[in-house]
């Protein structure tokens, strides 16, 4: 992976573990309408935006709501989901994240994030991390979601360099997918059975150092 100019992460666990919070609320919406659904079909939430998480949910519960119903739904998902993120600390940033991220910039590489969520600034200020980016495109500036490539390449734009030279860290296949289709090189934090796609897998950002670029 030569000539890295720029990274982008990915929001959700990559810097933070989010996931147990939207599975909260998720389960709490679900439940709400009479079913629960498991860990494991959690999984498939990942990376997944929150309109197409609600109709997953909806039709492992066997449901089917009007589009009008369906947003009500996603809206009271989301107002379970912020509450437990206003509540966030600094102490919650995945092991690694914050050094990895100030490592890239005091190099010289650009750093950018690239998240399908429409609540990653609340996070990341919940975090005290925003300065730490030089361009954040998030679910409120896209409007395909990933696999789509339009949040990195956006990503890329804002910082002005060009797809080559960028490196996205995903914990999602859609997220990996998305780097690929987009022309940039992927890492992929977890399992290297399940991110097969990535050109590296690490565990997460406390493995990563800058030589590995
Ligand atoms: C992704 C998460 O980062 O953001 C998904 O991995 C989530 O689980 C998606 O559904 C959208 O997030 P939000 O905060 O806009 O509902
Ligand atoms: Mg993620």
């Amino acid at each position: 992976m030569n000539n890295i100019k720029a990274c982008i992460f990915d929001l959700d666990g990559v810097i933070v573990d989010t996931a147990i919070y939207h599975y909260k609320a998720w389960r709490r919406l679900a439940n709400s309408l009479g079913f629960d659904f498991t860990e494991q079909q959690n999984e498939q939430l990942k990376g997944v935006s929150r309109v197409r998480s609600l109709q997953l949910i909806l039709g492992w519960g066997g449901i089917t709501k009007t589009e009008a119903e369906q947003e009500q739904l996603a809206t009271q998902k989301n107002t379970w989901y912020v509450e437990m993120i206003n509540q966030m600390t600094p102490a919650e940033i995945l092991p690694g994240a914050r050094e990895f991220v100030q490592s890239c910039r005091d190099a010289g590489i650009k750093t950018a994030l690239g998240s399908a969520s429409k609540n990653s600034m609340t996070i990341l200020e919940k975090l005290q991390i925003v300065h730490l980016f030089d361009a954040i495109i998030d679910g409120n500036k896209v409007t395909k979601a990933k696999p789509d490539p339009e949040v990195f390449l956006k990503g890329a734009e804002a910082l002005g360099i060009e797809p080559q030279y960028c490196v996205v860290f995903e914990d999602a296949i859609a997220g990996v997918e998305a780097a690929k289709a987009g022309g940039m090189k992927a890492i992929g934090i977890g399992d290297p059975k399940v991110l097969y796609e990535a050109d590296l897998v690490v565990s997460g950002l406390k493995e990563m150092t800058l030589d590995k670029l």
